[in-house]
């Protein structure tokens, strides 16, 4: 049977994209067993396997750490996506490697288009677009899908953690000055498969739910349908917030090549709508 291997595979996106019903038999890599930064074990695990396509979902994503950890972070999400371009390139399969909606500056007023011009400002997002640029010199086929703000079933992400303050403090002071597009990982998942599925060619595609929030909206709405809307919120700037690393203010992402191929996710407050479902079913809601 034809293979599609995942790096990645245990983590939030990855294991949504394992999970995702295709017609492949999926071969899930990650940590501790296979680590991308080894270049021969990259070449010598992907010749063995012998894909059909390889989807990146590994990554440093530990944003805030990134900026004290930054040959780390460089490793991983720059120099080992060369690894895999180069063993996709030997094989001639295409490699699907995911990024990020912060390799740009999030200075704009309008969403980025994905031909628009990167400008990182962290660690993180530096590495990141250092990852895009590596995976597009050593091969050809290589389809790189940005996403935003990525919350997956029972992850360690904003949702979780704004109900959980929320449940914690009974009031919550939510940044408002800050803008992305929230991305249901499921819904991220059945999009990158898709794009496999319709043998989209190499190229840069912008991959959230549809519809852009501030994290007070964001977390407004998580609040609301999670049953406590009665938390009170205070939007505050950006400014009153201190973090090691400033994120973009204004970092979304407009969707027009896969929305060509027919991949256009569902509304993220659907989406909420989604993580809340699943979150009630598994029992941790
Ligand atoms: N999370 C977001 O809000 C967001 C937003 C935009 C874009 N993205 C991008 O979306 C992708 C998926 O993010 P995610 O939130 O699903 O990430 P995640 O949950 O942190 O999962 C990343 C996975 O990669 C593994 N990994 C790290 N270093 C590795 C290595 N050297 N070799 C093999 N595997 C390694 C991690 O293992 P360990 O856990 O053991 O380290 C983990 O299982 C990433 O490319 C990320 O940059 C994420």
């Amino acid at each position: 049977m034809a293979k599609i291997v995942i790096v990645g595979h245990k983590g939030q996106l990855g294991r949504m994209l394992d999970a995702f019903p295709t017609g492949f038999e999926h071969v899930g890599l990650d940590l501790p067993e296979f680590d991308m930064t080894d270049a021969l074990a990259v070449m010598d695990t992907l010749g063995t396997i012998q894909p059909q396509v390889v989807i990146n979902a590994a990554a440093y994503t530990n944003v805030d750490k990134a900026e004290s950890e930054s040959d780390l972070v460089y490793a991983v999400n720059a120099h080992a996506v060369g690894h895999l371009a180069r063993a996709c390139h030997r094989l001639g399969v295409p490699l699907v490697h995911v990024s990020s909606n912060e390799v740009f500056d999030g200075a704009a007023t309008m969403a980025y288009d994905e031909w628009d011009q990167p400008h990182p400002t962290s660690t993180y997002a530096r590495s990141k677009l250092a990852g895009e640029t590596a995976a597009r010199f050593f091969h050809d086929q290589v389809l790189i899908v940005r996403t935003a703000w990525l919350f997956g079933p029972g992850g360690n992400n904003f949702p979780a953690k704004i109900i959980a303050a929320a449940d914690k403090h009974g009031q919550l002071r939510v940044v408002a000055d800050e803008f992305g597009n929230p991305t249901f990982a499921p819904d991220l998942a059945a999009g990158i498969m898709a794009l496999v599925g319709r043998s989209a060619p190499a190229g840069i595609y912008h991959v959230t739910n549809t519809g852009a929030a501030s994290r007070y909206e964001f977390a407004c709405e998580v609040l609301r349908q999670a049953g406590r809307g009665h938390v009170p919120v205070t939007p505050i700037a950006h400014t009153e917030w201190q973090r090691p690393s400033q994120p973009p203010l204004r970092a979304v992402l407009a969707n027009r090549a896969a929305a060509a191929y027919g991949v256009v996710l569902p509304a993220w407050q659907d989406a909420v709508t989604a993580w809340i479902e699943r979150e009630r079913r598994e029992g941790r809601l």
